[in-house]
């Protein structure tokens, strides 16, 4: 029989060096991977917590360009920042590796030569779009064209977001290059193949049979619909200058996919960290008796529980993850967080508008945790659940406590005779088990299984227990009468706060250690196995300081962050729409041709028989002009006289309805047909030339 193992490799998924961290991620990935990190940790388990950058990809190489930068320069710095908002905001990785560190190249390319020698690749030869203004193949999100089934013009080469249609790039009709906005043209390229096929079989007993009790069924779920749509073989290298080297000869030009060479970065990262603290690296990941856990968003989930264990199985030598808790995703006032629209809370943000309100932030994104399916940030109820859970009932219950000790006691701990006032694994009147199937033992099974959500409620149900017994007890009723009573009460207050100091450890480490320095909780009496016992305060332990662990937040606190959201979203309008690729270039002759000027209207009325027509009377400075603009639509005439625009004044005359228009006035028009005139910024002479 398998030995109880007690030594974990827990690895966060590696975030893209290429935006800042959202909420998002923290509730997918970040936050449940620290918890189970950090109560393995206080167990005593030999447990590592892996994460570090995903520095290559496409998406990274994109952001470059369009940001005028280099790729090493953009993951440069968002390493940088993501690495110490992390520390920041306490996800307490024992690294924080990279993938573009040389220990991982080397690492990655030694897989990939391994599984190439022993024939796990299949080589195969195939016509790819590729942009030649850009030199670069193009991955299928950046061929854009018509859609075939609902004609919509922008669908991209992977889909189309009008109908939902998943499609191909050869399907698109008219189809441009994204990037260059010209028509690719389909060039032959070469690649290395994983015949994923090959590993159904295998995949579907080891995952679907062997695990199908104690994996969750939103993993299985989809697992499952990928096994059953049938695995293709995938490419595992590309053509880009920026990732990892394909170490082959004839792969000048080529780099490894980034799912290749990401998940080896755990791998990497976790030999980076044993060089530094003298480890074997090879224990967890090579030794049976690791247990390997993959914490990820559902986005990943085929990558981590198909592509990377197909890799690990080719390869050998490895263990597999015996658990991958994929969270589903965390939407935020009411729409689906998006970098790219940023629609999101910014940790780097969070933790400059509230400093000391980490735990504040981890206590809601657990609660709303999206375990089983998508959840809700809103600011309201991050509000709400300060102001009523973490003030109201276990700040509340903890600075009653220690309030009246100092007053009553001078926050010395009173003496009690516990038989007397306990029976059956019970202390009379406080409605908790401190028996060996208590609340200790709830929680820890609770994260045990990744419901961290569950697991913070039965912790805020110890704090009620705790509030509950003050009330009932009132001991500030008898504390004339019987002293020594009270202080058996506040005693036994004081040991569920001690409780209540580990039991938030892993989710709130922030409070958990204020909390301990306030009872003078010794750091290493905060280990788990002290869950559940109520003599961790003896009679006559001299208490710390008192204060205050949460404090109320205010509307116009949340109010203010609303508002922020909202520009953004006014922004994002503006930004985000989808407007054709640029033109064909022009030279500067060209450009040199239309003689524009600046006018102002004198006359403007609307034309018989043409409803979207006006008659314009414009004076361009160096003449008066007639001119017929199909702008009724937009424009109440009676608002137009004394209007400053621009005017192109050598466009040949046109007879527009009997009338001859000579010029036309320049205007820019939305995506959804609205228009606005352009004219100087400022009043400005008219005839004025512009160029
Ligand atoms: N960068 C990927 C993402 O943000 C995750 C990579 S996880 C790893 O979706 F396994 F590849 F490292
Ligand atoms: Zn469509």
């Amino acid at each position: 029989m398998r030995r109880e193992a007690k030594r974990y490799t827990i690895t966060a998924a590696l975030p893209y060096a290429n935006g800042p961290i959202h909420i998002g991620q923290l509730a997918g990935a970040y936050l449940p991977s620290d918890i189970y990190a950090r109560y393995r940790k206080m167990r005593g388990d030999d447990a590592v917590f892996i994460c570090g950058s995903d520095e290559h990809g496409v998406a990274i190489t994109l952001r470059a360009m369009k940001e005028g930068k280099t790729p090493q320069e953009v993951v440069d710095y968002y390493h940088k920042l993501n690495k110490e908002s992390f520390e920041r905001f306490g996800i307490d990785f024992d690294i924080f590796h990279r993938t573009s560190d040389p220990l991982h190249h080397e690492l990655a390319q030694e897989f990939f030569l391994r599984l190439y020698e022993e024939g796990k690749f299949i080589e195969k030869s195939s016509e790819q779009f590729y942009d030649e203004e850009y030199g670069l193949f193009l991955a299928d999100r950046y061929i854009i064209g018509t859609c075939p089934r609902c004609g919509y013009e922008r669908a991209y080469g992977d889909q189309c977001e009008k109908c939902g249609s998943s499609l191909s790039p050869e399907e698109l009709i008219n189809p441009v290059s994204a990037l260059s906005g010209k028509p690719p043209r389909l060039k032959k390229t070469t690649h290395w193949y994983l015949p994923m096929n090959e590993y159904e079989g295998w995949l579907r007993k080891w995952i679907l049979e062997e695990h199908k009790d104690d994996w969750k069924k939103n993993v299985l779920g989809q697992v499952k619909s990928w096994l059953d749509q049938g695995l293709q073989p995938r490419a595992m290298t590309r053509d880009l200058d920026w990732g990892v080297k394909v170490p082959l000869p004839q792969a000048d030009g080529k780099v490894l996919y980034v799912w290749l060479d990401a998940p080896i970065g755990y791998i990497s990262a976790t030999k980076a960290w044993a060089m530094e603290n003298g480890k074997d690296w090879k224990a967890y990941w090579q030794d049976e008796d690791t247990h390997l856990i993959h914490f990820i968003g559902k986005d990943n989930i085929v990558f981590h529980c198909i592509i990377f264990p197909i890799i690990l199985k080719a390869h050998g030598g490895y263990i597999l993850p015996d658990n991958v808790p994929a969270n589903e995703f965390m939407n935020m006032e009411g729409e689906k967080i998006s970098t790219s629209r940023n629609w999101a809370v910014w940790l780097h943000e969070y933790l400059d508008e509230f400093p000391g309100k980490e735990d504040v932030l981890r206590y809601v994104l657990t609660a709303n945790m999206p375990e089983s399916k998508d959840s809700e940030f809103t600011w309201k109820d991050f509000q709400e659940k300060n102001n009523s859970m973490l003030v109201g009932i276990l700040g509340n219950f903890v600075n009653r406590v220690l309030v009246l000790h100092q007053k009553y006691f001078n926050g010395v701990v009173q003496p009690i005779d516990m038989e007397a006032r306990s029976e059956g694994g019970r202390i009379r009147g406080l409605d908790l088990d401190w028996g060996p199937e208590g609340f200790a033992r709830k929680i820890s099974l609770e994260l045990e299984s990744f419901k961290f959500r569950d697991a913070l409620a039965s912790l805020m149900d110890v704090a009620r227990a705790g509030n509950k017994f003050l009330t009932d007890e009132e001991p500030w009723k008898k504390i004339k009468e019987k002293p020594g009573e009270v202080g058996e009460i506040l005693h036994i207050a004081l040991q569920v706060i001690a409780n209540l100091a580990i039991a938030m450890a892993p989710v709130m480490p922030f409070s958990a250690r204020k909390l301990a320095a306030m009872i003078r909780l010794p750091e290493e009496d905060l280990r788990w196995k002290n869950l559940g016992r109520y003599d961790l305060l003896p009679a006559g332990h001299q208490l710390g300081r008192a204060e205050l662990l949460f404090e109320k937040i205010e509307d116009a606190v949340v109010e203010a962050q609303i508002a922020k959201l909202m520009a953004t979203k006014e922004d994002g309008k503006l930004e985000t729409a989808n407007f054709p690729p640029v033109r064909e270039e022009i030279s500067y002759d060209e450009f040199m041709k239309p003689d524009i000027r600046v006018g102002t209207i004198l006359q403007a009325e609307k034309m018989k028989n043409a409803d979207k027509l006006l008659k314009l009377t414009v004076d361009i400075g160096v003449e008066t002009r007639t001119i017929v603009s199909g702008i009724a639509g937009h424009f109440d005439p009676a608002d137009l006289p004394g209007r400053q625009v621009c005017v192109v004044a050598n466009l040949a005359p046109r007879k527009l309805r009997g009338e001859v228009s000579k010029g036309m006035i320049l205007m820019a028009e939305d995506e959804e047909g609205r228009l606005s005139f352009v004219a100087p910024a400022e009043n400005f002479p008219n005839g004025a030339i512009i160029r």
